[in-house]
């Protein structure tokens, strides 16, 4: 079979999880469910990292792709059945599912989580489960309502606090034509999540500590109202995925978004930006600190107490204050100032004269500037073209990406950074 695929890591433009995934053995257990068409795509982008891909298909998962596509993809023998004989003697359930660096369940169906976490071994990928000493992943992909129901929950925080790690899912449209959580994760963020749960020893980052901020803040106006704006926290997330992923010790301090917490990232949650820079001081020392956040720029001067109410005196006139700029405190924060601090600028014109300005006068190393002017379509879409400013000559042009490939390049580019410093 070999002949079909020719895998070419010329085409893989992230370094890092070609050094993490190179040569390891993942063992996939593609379960039932109408995402199993995906686990082939993430077949072909492991072994384009030079991962060798093991693959167990349920019964469930077989309704979906077949075993054959699945033994081409992967060049490898596909193992379904408990009681083969054949498969026994050639290779011992025990010995599959131990010889593997990491056991990725993708699709993870409802079903299968809750085998899992009940300790059930009613078939090959349950018994591989239940007798593995590696680590384990785990996509779930189901409709919203399996998703939400208690049970599922339930399973799932049992799995977490025996360590599995839980990749997505993500928000969207479903196969069944209902809209909600329970989308398998894209590829792409699935391979760095697994990059991320394997690489964490030996990454290029490793030792060093990051800050993320990530999402909107949240303005108290009274206690059920509210100033926000429409950032979706993706691309402060992918950055601190990309982060952990590369070994950095990553602090991911968020305000409220829908988005899945990273893998292998410690979350701080917080709603308002003075909180967020509370979080970003306590989280200090730190070498590098990343500002992705949407930062209200301004508050409620006094939030109120009780729930503001219509008393036939006219809308109420709400006097704002200025809230602390997180990215300049820290590029400021004396002996605490971390080595890199990175921030974004949102231009609609003059991108590079604005965001060199921004940069001297906050005091940061770098500034990520993207013109955000409508014809781009960047403002809540899934690509960005960033010009990088450092704060004297530097302005380097990126091609258009996606959030996960800007955040993999910025990764990167610190990873030089710090070897080219050392
Ligand atoms: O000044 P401007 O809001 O354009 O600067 C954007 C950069 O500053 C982003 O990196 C953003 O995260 C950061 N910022 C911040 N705190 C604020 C305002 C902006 O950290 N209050």
């Amino acid at each position: 079979m070999g002949h079909y695929i020719k895998y070419s890591f010329q085409n893989v433009d992230n370094a890092e999880d070609i050094m993490v995934l190179q040569d390891k053995q993942i063992l996939l257990i593609i379960s039932g469910g109408i995402a199993a068409f995906k686990s082939l795509d993430l077949i072909r982008r492991l072994r384009e990292r030079g991962a060798s891909v093991r693959c167990v298909l349920t019964a469930g998962g077989s309704q979906f792709v077949t075993p054959l596509t699945v033994s081409a993809l992967s060049e490898q023998k596909v193992y379904q059945d408990i009681f083969s004989l054949t498969d026994e003697a050639e290779m011992g359930h025990i010995r599959l599912s131990r010889e593997s660096d990491l056991v990725v369940v993708a699709p993870a169906s409802a079903d299968i989580l809750a085998k899992m976490a009940n300790g059930l071994a009613t078939d090959l990928a349950t018994t591989a489960l239940l007798a593995t000493d590696k680590p384990v992943a785990v996509v779930p992909a189901m409709n919203v309502r399996m998703w939400e129901h208690a049970a599922t929950q339930a399973n799932i925080a049992t799995l977490k606090s025996r360590g599995v790690a839980c990749i997505g899912p993500v928000e969207g449209d479903m196969a069944c034509g209902e809209y909600g959580f329970g989308r398998m994760s894209d590829v792409e963020d699935i391979v760095a999540a697994i990059a991320a749960t394997l690489g964490q020893p030996n990454g290029p980052l490793s030792g060093r500590r990051a800050i993320v901020t990530s999402g909107p803040t949240h303005e108290a106006i009274d206690p059920v109202r509210y100033i926000a704006n429409r950032s979706s926290g993706k691309q402060g997330h992918a950055i601190a995925a990309a982060l952990a992923q590369s070994g950095a010790e990553t602090i991911l301090i968020s305000g409220p978004t829908a988005l899945p917490d990273p893998t292998g990232v410690t979350m701080v949650k917080v709603e308002s930006a003075r909180d967020m820079l509370a979080a970003c001081e306590q989280s200090l020392p730190a070498e590098i600190a990343i500002c992705v956040a949407a930062v209200s720029d301004w508050r409620v001067a006094s939030a109120a107490d009780q729930k503001m109410k219509k008393n036939g005196g006219g809308p109420p006139q709400l006097e704002l204050t200025e809230n602390p700029d997180i990215l300049r405190t820290l590029a400021k924060a004396g002996n605490k100032r971390p080595r890199l601090v990175i921030g974004f600028a949102a231009e609609t014109e003059n991108v590079v004269e604005n965001a060199r300005a921004k940069c001297k006068s906050k005091n940061t190393d770098w500034i990520l500037a993207n013109d955000v002017s409508p014809a781009t379509g960047t403002f809540g879409g899934d690509a960005n073209t960033i010009q990088l400013v450092d704060g004297n000559v530097i302005v380097e042009a990126w091609p258009t990406m996606t959030k996960s490939e800007v955040a993999e390049r910025l990764v990167a580019r610190i990873g030089s950074h710090f070897s080219e410093d050392a």
